[in-house]
């Protein structure tokens, strides 16, 4: 099977520039709006070897894993491009029901799926990490912003001992291909975009995102640099700030961290 777009994508005139192995898709995205290019346009690979991930960890995509990076040069201020993040979250999740419910009708197996996302970015099956989502921005020379979103999915493979255990497709029993996951991404990611709006949607999709968080009125532990906070996840904010409600009543805006559930102050990093 080859990588190629979904019918809507095709149909929104988004383009497609697909790699046998590259090192991040995110970087060859950057690489390019600084070359003149301003898409939308994806550049995907099945594998990736010196991939970036969320606080400076690295994401290595082994063979017949997917990664893909939208880029898309566009006049928002990178406080409403950092809430096109949600939007790519459920983006990916509804790719992936979509994938999941195919999959159960073609071979008839009795497989369930609890897809969630884990705030701010990644997305969850049956509570493991699966995906995961890498927004950059970069300003132009004309003042627009060229902002890349980057999603990595694990599909054949997942690493281990990871602070926070990932899975991938396969081992939940879905023998579905990258190409497939891929093709389904790039038709919901269309839909999710074009809901998105520039930011004048976020309303939106704060609602649909919240409908399919992990842990909402749960205990979480948020590790923000060296500190840990615990509470419960009351909401997410109008700008994507996560609002843990603290034993004290407080309610406390987090811009960037890492969620365990559950209250353990050793919260580790995911
Ligand atoms: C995370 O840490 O959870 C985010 C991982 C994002 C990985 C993706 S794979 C495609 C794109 N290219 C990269 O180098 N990183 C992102």
């Amino acid at each position: 099977m080859t990588l190629a777009l979904g019918v809507r994508a095709q149909a929104a005139g988004t383009r497609l520039a697909c790699f046998d192995q590259l090192g991040s898709t995110n970087a060859e995205a950057a690489a390019r709006a600084r070359a003149g290019e301003v898409g939308p346009i994806w550049f995907v690979t099945t594998e990736q070897t010196a991939g970036r991930g969320r606080r400076q960890r690295p994401w290595i995509a082994p063979r017949g894993n997917l990664a893909a990076s939208l880029l898309e040069v566009i006049d928002v201020s990178p406080g409403m491009a950092a809430t096109l993040g949600f939007a790519a979250g459920l983006a990916l999740e509804s790719a992936l029901q979509a994938v999941t419910a195919h999959y159960i009708a073609s071979y008839a197996v009795p497989l369930a799926i609890d897809y969630r996302l884990k705030w701010p970015n990644d997305v969850l099956a049956n509570g493991n990490k699966l995906g995961g989502i890498l927004l950059e921005a970069e300003n132009m020379a004309d003042g627009r912003l060229a902002v890349v979103v980057g999603i990595g999915t694990n599909i054949v493979a997942h690493p281990t001992g990871t602070p926070y255990p990932a899975t991938s497709l396969h081992a939940l029993g879905l023998q579905v291909s990258a190409e497939q996951v891929f093709a389904a991404l790039s038709d919901s990611w269309t839909e999710l975009r074009g809901l998105w709006d520039n930011g004048r949607g976020f309303a939106e999709i704060r609602r649909l995102w919240l409908q399919r968080a992990k842990g909402l009125g749960e205990p979480v532990s948020i590790r923000t640099g060296t500190t840990v906070i615990e509470g419960l996840f009351d909401c997410i904010d109008e700008a994507g700030c996560l609002i843990v409600r603290t034993p004290e009543g407080r309610r406390i805006p987090i811009a960037a961290g890492d969620v365990h559930f559950g209250s353990t102050a050793s919260a580790g990093a995911s």
